[in-house]
């Protein structure tokens, strides 16, 4: 799907990666609905940009609703706005959670629900669904984050295979640690020496790509975090070993500390 003068509905646009996958899809002449929660940052780059923006709360279901009736001619959905849920599942109270859920993956499942049919009758679309590595391999400290980015993982996917013949294209990205801005970044995680990382501008070029070129998914991460990935999926207790004896637990708990007021 070419981009040019298509209208792109932008979820989490105010934070790290969406700022950068808003500018790449405005680069490449969409026609750009910024949303979030801050009103102020959506503003900022709506006028840099040349967007209109359109502020909702995802943790509630009828915001989630407005924002798609609102929308409903979107040519292109990427579903990107996500909370961390970083922490071992007993530091979570139940709110919480369902926020998480709420914001993680029911709001990118409803969002879609709400615009697919729109998208298949005219015969052409595209929607994306942001995921995490965490979508593929699990880890100590990530087992609320998993459970929603594997949910999206599984929902794209099968998703995907329903509007095969459509014109309707289906993504998932797979992005790994992000440098420069971000919900990692911001978490000031050191990471133990080696372990790459990939910039904000690479979620985008490959959320991009993902649409023009209707690619199903795209792992951003340096390759030997994609082989780790890669090892989950296919010898799961082999992988956490090695995730544990890493040190993956002790890299959990930073991430606790430095995500916890994101819930
Ligand atoms: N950064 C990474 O290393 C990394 C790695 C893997 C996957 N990801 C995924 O990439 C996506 C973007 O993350 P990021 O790094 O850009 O994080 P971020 O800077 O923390 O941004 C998160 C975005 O989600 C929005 N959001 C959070 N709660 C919301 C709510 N209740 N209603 C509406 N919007 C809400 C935020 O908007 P407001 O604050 O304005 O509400 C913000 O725009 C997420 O899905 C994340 O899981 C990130």
């Amino acid at each position: 799907m070419n981009v040019a003068g298509r209208t792109a509905l932008v979820t989490g646009a105010s934070g790290g990666l969406g700022q950068a996958i808003a500018r790449a899809l405005a680069a490449a002449g969409a026609k750009l609905v910024l949303s979030g929660r801050r009103a102020d940052v959506l503003e900022g780059l709506a006028a840099e940009i040349g967007a209109t923006v359109a502020p909702a709360d995802l943790s509630d279901p009828g915001s989630v609703r407005a924002l798609a009736a609102a929308h409903a001619g979107t040519d292109i959905l990427v579903a990107n706005a996500g909370l961390p849920a970083s922490g071992r599942l007993e530091s979570f109270t139940e709110e919480q959670i369902d926020r998480a859920l709420q914001v993680n993956l029911r709001a990118p499942m409803m969002l879609a629900h709400a615009l697919a049919p729109a998208m298949v009758a005219r015969g052409s679309g595209h929607i994306v669904f942001m995921s995490s590595l965490s979508g593929k391999a699990p880890a100590a400290g990530s087992s609320v984050y998993s459970a929603t980015k594997f949910g999206l993982r599984g929902f794209a996917g099968a998703l995907r295979a329903e509007l095969h013949g459509s014109g309707v294209g289906v993504s998932a990205i797979f992005p790994g640690f992000i440098r420069d801005a971000g919900m990692f970044e911001d978490a000031g995680v050191t990471l133990p020496r080696g372990t790459g990382t990939k910039s904000p501008e690479q979620v985008s070029t490959a959320t991009l790509r993902a649409i023009e070129r209707n690619r199903g998914e795209i792992d951003v991460a340096p390759l030997a975090l994609k082989l780790g990935a890669t090892l989950s999926g296919i010898a799961p207790e082999l992988a956490a070993t090695v995730t544990r004896k890493a040190g993956g637990d002790a890299i959990a708990a930073q991430f606790e500390a430095g995500q916890r007021d994101k819930r």
